[in-house]
């Protein structure tokens, strides 16, 4: 089995208590191998019934070991048992805790989850980097304009990497907020090593968000964005057993 390189800073979790504070996201990055029958135990019949609907066994392993490690994560902030917790969906499927004030968001890609957990709303995005024939015409279909030209002006040995920043940057901003693609142009973030928003045109303030690269492992991409101002991330790796 693939087993993925996780990057030194994300330090191994115990499940126990514990708690994230105002201006802090915490992010677990979850391996998506070990035993699924150890994780489906935790799932609600709904989610039992989405895993099923995967054809693929590799697909439903993976959604019971994502969903299953993503309870029980939230279990250790809310001291409840991971069974226990319901979630409610926005009117584009953003899952939210039910009668809870925490915020977390979780993004999957190849052998990878990717958890992030605040007191604010948080999105977060994942992508593991592969080669892109038709970059740029992706670029012009979902990135903003200023976002398009910042990509042609690199030279093409560097537009990969700052595709993959993009696209995780701004995916991580439209999932804080639960909305869909089409939120998409109307905001600019920085394609450079540094994330940050450039701007708004939806309302936001500059001043209310911040954008953190979250990337864990050398071939993954990661981005979270949180609505809250001075935000850092402390990385956790959670291997499943
Ligand atoms: C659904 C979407 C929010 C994210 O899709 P994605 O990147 O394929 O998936 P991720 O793995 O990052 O996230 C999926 C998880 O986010 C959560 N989620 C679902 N809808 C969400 C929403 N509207 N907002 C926030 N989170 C959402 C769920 O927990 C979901 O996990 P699950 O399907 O196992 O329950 C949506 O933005 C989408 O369809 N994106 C397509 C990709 C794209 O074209 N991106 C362009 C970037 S420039």
């Amino acid at each position: 089995m693939y087993d993925v390189s996780l990057f030194d800073s994300f330090r191994e979790f115990t499940p126990g208590h514990v708690a994230v504070s105002d201006r802090e996201v915490h992010i677990y990055a979850v391996p998506l191998t070990g035993d699924a029958d150890l994780h489906s135990e935790w799932l609600s019949k709904d989610e039992i019934a989405r895993m099923d609907r995967f054809r693929i066994l590799d697909h439903r392993r993976r959604y019971a070991i994502g969903h299953g490690v993503l309870r029980v994560v939230l279990s250790c902030y809310l001291g409840k048992d991971p069974a226990s917790l319901a979630f409610d969906y926005g009117s584009h499927g953003k899952p939210t805790l039910r009668g809870e004030p925490l915020h977390f968001n979780l993004s999957h890609s190849a052998q990878l989850a990717i958890l992030a957990v605040a007191t604010a709303p948080v999105g977060v995005d994942c992508e593991k980097q592969r080669h892109l024939e038709r970059l740029v015409d992706i670029a012009k279909r979902q990135f903003s304009s200023a976002e398009h030209d910042a990509l042609l002006s690199l030279p093409e040995s560097e537009r990969l990497q700052a595709f993959y920043r993009c696209w995780t940057r701004k995916e991580a901003y439209v999932k804080a907020l639960g909305l869909g693609l089409a939120a998409l142009d109307v905001f600019d973030v920085d394609l450079g090593q540094t994330p940050r928003f450039l701007s708004f045109r939806d309302g936001e303030k500059l001043d209310d968000w911040s954008l953190l690269d979250v990337s864990p492992a050398a071939d993954y991409v990661g981005a979270c964005a949180v609505r809250c101002a001075g935000a850092r991330a402390q990385t956790f790796q959670f291997r499943a057993f």
